[in-house]
């Protein structure tokens, strides 16, 4: 099917791609009943009618012909943690507690890089099998996880942003840098990686109550160092955490002027959960064009509230919809969306499938400061996709029976559907992941990275 150096493929299916806001626009998304998705190593080079194609293509490419089901931009996720697989589900603490009891022990593992290697492996297979693609991932914070993470990821060629945590204080000192060292360890770990293959850096100080003043500002002279790079931290997701900001920042107005004063809210700036900001809170980071990160079953797991889209939209703030694993409880951006349906209702607003759909991809993407590269089926964008099967189970099937419109079986694919709808995963351009696995009689292994793909399973393949 893909023979190096000019690797094509093509898949033809129910191609759904948002080319705005849908709440923006009423003609965001873009939708073809019988449609197919040309790649060429790794970019999209066509996508349209498959009739006109096929006849173009005559034969040279062989088609994977994915009908019925749906092909979808690849799910972003801007923010979860690769050395929490083993803390998802940690009983009943809220934030502070949760990091102390749990997270952080776990985390002080990870300056094993056989530890790190095996978790890297199996967060990048997790993520693959639910239809993420591209993720903001923070490693511990020790370099040897963020080694072992991009490693893994650059072997796969995926799209992948990812750091080493910063924190020199109020954390166990298996975790702790310094101010220094969380500097020069950063600054080597971007000079290693960033820009390799599809992997980008993110400058990743925890949040504001693990690091010292000193550290913040180390912290903002590298961000200044690397106007390009990604920042990933948390902000104002807890009441106690607010609290404890407002004592071991006396001077500060609100938790987020101890980012703004050292230069840490700018373009591509990822800030976790925004629960309880202020409006100048708020206003300071739309004026900034940072991004606002909601990470619905983190929230409503760790009971630390509820985020305001209305509000986020209304200061104009670049707006990502993340798992969080794990303070969040699932890998699948189907539950992550179906939860996020449920904590705007708590506050009486609401989120179309469309938005949903926009928010997974082309809206995950506009947070990231991608939307040039993923999140749409465009030529010139990166071939991540993934096959959605909106009928994967008998309650989604029987349910679906009852699904009039294109927007009413999105809404229910994100409200019943899981890891179980996700029929493939392709990133650029190779099947990364198929639903029913290796060593199934008739099916053909997945793709290894490097190697040739085997032709795909449980699907038609006809030469065009
Ligand atoms: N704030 C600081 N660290 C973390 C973390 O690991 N998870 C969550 N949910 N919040 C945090
Ligand atoms: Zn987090």
């Amino acid at each position: 099917m893909i023979d190096p150096p000019s690797r094509r493929t093509a898949l033809r299916g129910r191609l759904v791609s948002f080319d705005a806001d849908p709440a923006l626009s009423a003609h965001a998304v873009r939708f073809i009943e019988d449609g197919i998705v040309v790649a060429q190593n790794g970019v999209i080079t066509e996508v349209g009618e498959a009739a006109p194609i096929l006849k173009r293509l005559a034969g040279d490419v062989a088609v994977v012909d994915h009908r019925p089901h749906l092909i979808i931009p690849g799910f972003i996720d801007p923010h979860l943690h690769m050395p929490q697989t083993q803390v998802i589900g940690s009983y009943g603490a809220e934030l502070l507690e949760w990091l102390a009891k749990y997270t952080f022990p776990e985390e002080s593992r990870y300056g094993d890089p056989e530890i790190a290697h095996e978790a890297s492996v199996f967060l990048i297979d997790e993520l693959l099998r639910c239809g993420t693609t591209t993720a903001a991932v923070y490693c511990t914070s020790h370099p040897a996880s963020v080694d072992a993470f991009f490693a893994e990821a650059d072997r796969r060629k995926l799209r992948m942003i990812a750091g080493k945590v910063m924190m020199d204080r109020n954390a166990p000192p298996a975790l702790l840098d310094t101010a220094e060292s969380g500097y020069l360890q950063s600054k080597a770990l971007i000079e290693r990686w960033h820009g390799k293959g599809r992997l980008a850096y993110a400058i990743t100080p925890r949040f504001a109550p693990t690091s010292s003043e000193a550290q913040l500002t180390a912290t903002g002279v590298l961000a200044a160092e690397y106007p390009e790079l990604h920042i990933q931290t948390h902000l104002s997701e807890n009441h106690a955490e607010l609290a404890f900001v407002r004592e071991l920042f006396p001077w500060s107005k609100d938790y987020t002027e101890v980012y703004e004063r050292h230069g840490l809210v700018r373009e591509k700036a990822l800030f976790g959960h925004c629960l309880h900001l202020s409006d100048r809170e708020r206003n300071a980071l739309g004026k900034a064009d940072a991004s606002a990160i909601f990470c619905p079953t983190s929230n409503l797991f760790l009971g630390s509230g509820l985020f305001d889209l209305a509000a986020m939209r209304g200061a104009g703030i670049r707006i990502g919809l993340a798992t969080d694993i794990g303070g969040g409880t699932s890998y699948s951006m189907l539950q992550t969306a179906a939860e996020a349906y449920k904590v705007l209702a708590l506050n009486g607003q609401t989120l179309t499938a469309d938005d949903a759909f926009h928010m997974m991809t082309a809206g995950n993407a506009h947070a990231l400061g991608l939307e040039t590269r993923i999140g749409r089926l465009a030529p010139g964008f990166d071939a991540d996709m993934v096959v959605l099967d909106s009928a994967a189970t008998p309650a989604l099937r029987r349910r679906m029976a009852r699904a009039g419109t294109l927007s009413e079986e999105l809404f229910v694919l994100m409200t019943m559907g899981d890891d179980r709808s996700i029929v493939a995963t392709y990133a650029a351009g190779r099947r990364v992941h198929e639903r029913h696995g290796a060593g199934v009689p008739g099916l053909a292994p997945r793709e290894e990275a490097g190697r040739a793909p085997a032709s795909p399973s449980g699907e038609r393949q006809s030469a065009q």
